[in-house]
């Protein structure tokens, strides 16, 4: 089967498209015949070699698919073959992958393929970050960085359904007509406007409740100063790859919170788990979650969808299509 190959830390051109054997599922494992790979970021970060604890090169890219169950290990009796699936995965942008049992989720039907395989990793991260640690409430306020981007327009939807005034940042005036439709109160084109200076017009002086930081750099020092006095802020990336150092005077003088977030942490929560799928499904049958998902690579195109992310043109999730 074909399968994209991380041959060594760099840029695009790292990315090759090899034939590797078909993988057998193993006891507790399902093999999935893959219908689309999600791309996130972090697949680029570790690409170039700056993701904490990732992979080393060479490695198979990729860890988040949607697809048809294919074939189920010995101890699997909550799958069967035929079954609809989004997973979380090693070496996901492949023609089929093995997962284990836990990984799996049903897709929902209202969910095409494409939308499917963006939602183990960015509505999941969108859910816990706003949710299950930024504890986002009705009435409250929060700033969303890269509002436009995979994570960002489930982000938009997540809080906006969960009654908070949403203000989101993108790059271009596109890209803020696209959240402004999803949701955001106060889309923000940050190469036109100051993002910190709205954000001060917006609260009344007062602050946001919440800011999800995802980019770094300068932007995370004047995220920070959007926050209100006991405000948190999630760290989430550093698109930039410009990570920032924190200067630990600041958030003692104004009582603010800086809190990291890793998805994986949070997927053997059950509670929470539950509670995120439970929402998802609720909102997607209200028609009150739309997941982005127009952007479509072939397989062997890797190394052109890296590209086109990191070159900031992508709206919504982009995926690969073996
Ligand atoms: N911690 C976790 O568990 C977790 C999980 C999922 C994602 N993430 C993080 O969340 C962020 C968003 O992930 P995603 O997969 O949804 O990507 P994405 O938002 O679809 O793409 C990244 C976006 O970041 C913005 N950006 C700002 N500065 C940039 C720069 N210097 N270079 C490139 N892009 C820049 C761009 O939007 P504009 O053009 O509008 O600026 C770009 O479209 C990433 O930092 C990712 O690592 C973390």
């Amino acid at each position: 089967m074909k399968s994209v190959i991380v041959t060594a830390f760099g840029g695009t051109e790292v990315l090759e498209v090899r034939d590797v054997p078909q993988p057998e599922p193993a006891a507790n494992e399902v093999l999935i015949k893959v219908a689309a790979c999600g791309i996130n970021y972090a697949d680029i970060m570790q690409r170039d070699g700056l993701y904490p604890g990732g992979p080393k090169a060479p490695y198979g890219a990729g860890f988040e698919v949607s697809g048809v169950v294919e074939k189920v290990g010995a101890d699997i009796t909550q799958w069967k073959v035929g079954d609809e699936v989004m997973s979380f995965c090693s070496s996901g942008y492949s023609e089929y992958v093995v997962a284990q049992s836990w990984q799996v989720m049903p897709k929902p039907s209202q969910l095409s393929f494409h939308q499917a395989a963006a939602i183990p990793c960015q509505y999941l991260t969108a859910y816990h970050a706003l949710l299950t640690l930024g504890q986002l409430s009705e009435g409250q306020t929060v700033l969303i960085q890269a509002a436009a981007g995979g994570l960002g327009t489930q982000m938009v939807q997540v809080a906006r359904n969960v009654g908070a005034t949403v203000i989101g940042t993108a790059s271009t005036a596109e890209k803020c007509a696209l959240i402004e439709s999803l949701g955001c109160h106060h889309p923000i084109n940050y190469t036109e406007q100051d993002f910190r200076a709205e954000v001060k017009s917006i609260t009344g002086g007062k602050g946001c409740d919440l800011v999800i930081e995802s980019v770094g750099g300068d932007v995370f020092e004047k995220s920070l100063k959007c926050l209100k006095t006991r405000g948190m802020l999630v760290t989430l990336g550093v698109a930039s790859k410009q990570p920032q150092a924190i200067q630990a005077v600041h958030l003692l003088a104004n009582n603010w919170i800086v809190a990291g977030m890793h998805l994986m942490a949070y997927t053997s929560d059950t509670v929470a788990m539950a509670s995120a799928i439970r929402d998802l499904h609720t909102w997607l049958m209200e028609d009150k979650l739309t997941v982005i998902a127009k952007h479509e690579f072939p397989l062997e195109k890797a190394a052109e969808a890296h590209q086109f992310i990191e070159d900031r043109k992508s709206t919504g999730k982009v995926v690969l299509v073996p």
